[in-house]
């Protein structure tokens, strides 16, 4: 199929990628110059695993531009994929995709269908205001257009965008008529059907099963988006609040984790403690949640307890430095991770930032290590605040805690696993380790001579 994807950001290049691979003739839209020339020389702007690999195979038969009239009018399907940033009270802004539908319909052809796929996370309702301001411009331009508009929210998860493109739990695809849910239906067939040659880098997982594609209302897609996010951050924030108390009554909550997620009812995964969720979703999408609920005159105590639990366990962690250091002042802290989780360099609402900036409010010197996500980190520190947080970017993780009073684990990076502790022990002044993912094996940290303070256990 014809199809162009407009925005190329996580989820728009993710999906133009699997698509080409899939043989389906894709064109992409942006409007930002620097990842439009480096998608043009085959260059990926992301950090995602296997998708340099996968465009490299790829790229020479998507056409990337800046123009949706270079390339709508030819398509058969649209998607759009911008973002929808945060408003001051935390609504979803939708402006990006109205203008996107707007582009679209003053170019599209009169005499053709086209399916508008909308992929971004928007607001209840965004596929009907869409519906609009297709027909707005149909009747400013006075001609009889044909397009269907639908939703198909994206699921994909940072780190493993790939196999969740390639082989999706389910696809939800939310619509009024049923010429969307055909098109969709062919778009995905490969994926339904699992018809196409796995890439080398992503086999198939042997017990994967052929995923549903769910065919329902617009609205209930769009909710189906933000209930599946708040879900998923309230099981993590659950499992948070129980590891707190886990601390006061000295149980483990890596073992109560491990005891209830074996009830298939509950299952074992998004159980596990520590520093809580960050990253452009969950803490985005809740607090969007939370407004539509506002502005629909409904309240959501659960939602709202799940955000307020999981903003404290970074105040926590601080908390147990502050009693363990007595003072924060004038004392070294490495901290181990930046990004808001392992294999991405995205460090948006990463809970590191947050840390850092309440160790340096309370006079701390501060080390930081991540193996890709310096260069973001540095900028955000230097955007957000006018008043320049020293922190010391170390490429070598062992240098980070030379004469360091605590390390702080932040982010569980594979090769922070493999660390060596003893000699992390070794040139430390005083040897205290907060594990803020519960990493390591509290008796191997104690045996390498650290106290050792992990989340819950
Ligand atoms: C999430 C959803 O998983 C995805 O379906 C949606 O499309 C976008 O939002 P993402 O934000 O990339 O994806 O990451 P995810 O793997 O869900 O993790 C989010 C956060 O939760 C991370 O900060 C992670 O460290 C944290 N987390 C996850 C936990 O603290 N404990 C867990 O058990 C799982």
């Amino acid at each position: 199929m014809k199809i162009t994807i407009i925005g190329t950001g996580y989820v728009g290049l993710t999906t133009a990628v699997v698509l080409a691979y899939l043989n389906h003739n894709v064109s992409a839209v942006d409007k930002d110059s620097n990842k439009l020339s480096l998608l043009q020389e085959g260059k990926s702007p992301i950090h995602e695993p296997g998708i340099q690999s996968l465009l490299d195979e790829v790229c020479r038969t998507i056409r990337f531009t800046p123009t949706v009239a270079d390339v709508v009018p030819e398509a058969e399907l649209i998607m759009i994929a911008v973002g929808t940033p945060p408003k001051m009270d935390g609504e979803a802004d939708t402006r990006h995709v109205e203008e996107a539908a707007r582009e679209v319909a003053q170019v599209c052809l009169p005499n053709r269908h086209y399916t508008l796929v909308i992929k971004s996370t928007v607001p209840i309702g965004t596929n009907r205001r869409v519906a609009e301001v297709v027909a707005d411009v149909f009747a400013e331009r006075n001609i009889q257009g044909n397009i269907s508009v639908a939703s198909n929210p994206e699921f994909l998860q940072e780190g493993l965008a790939l196999q969740g493109a390639f082989y999706p739990d389910r696809i939800v695809v939310g619509a009024n008529n049923n010429e969307a849910f055909d098109a969709l239906r062919r778009l995905y067939q490969p994926i339904l059907e699992q018809t196409f040659d796995a890439p080398t880098m992503l086999p198939r997982p042997p017990s994967y099963h052929l995923p549903p594609m769910m065919t329902t209302d617009p609205n209930s897609a769009e909710m189906i988006k933000y209930a599946a996010n708040t879900f998923l951050a309230l099981k993590i924030s659950f499992i948070n609040e129980i590891a707190g108390l886990c601390e006061n009554v000295g149980a483990d909550v890596t073992e109560v984790a491990r005891g209830i997620g074996l009830d298939s009812r509950i299952g074992k995964k998004f159980l596990r403690a520590g520093l809580g969720w960050g990253g452009s979703c969950y803490p985005k999408d809740t607090a969007a949640l939370l407004r539509v609920a506002a502005q629909a005159d409904y309240s959501m105590p659960i939602t709202e307890a799940a955000r307020t639990v999981n903003f404290e366990q970074r105040q926590r962690i601080v908390q147990k430095l502050r009693t363990v250091l007595k003072t924060l002042n004038g004392k070294t802290i490495g901290i181990l991770g930046l990004a808001f989780k392992p294999n991405t360099d995205d460090i948006r609402e990463a809970p590191a930032l947050d840390i850092i900036r309440q160790l340096d409010a309370e006079g701390a010197y501060i080390r930081a290590h991540d193996p890709i996500a310096i260069s973001n980190a540095q900028q955000a520190l230097s955007d957000i605040n006018a008043a320049y947080i020293n922190v010391d970017f170390i490429e070598d993780v062992h240098q980070l805690s030379h004469n360091a009073d605590a390390l702080l684990l932040v982010t569980e990076w594979d090769q922070y696993h493999r660390l060596d502790l003893r000699k992390l022990a070794k040139n430390m002044k005083t040897r205290i380790l907060i594990d803020g993912r519960n990493v390591f094996s509290p008796k191997e940290a104690i045996a390498a001579g650290f106290h050792y303070i992990g989340v819950g256990r």
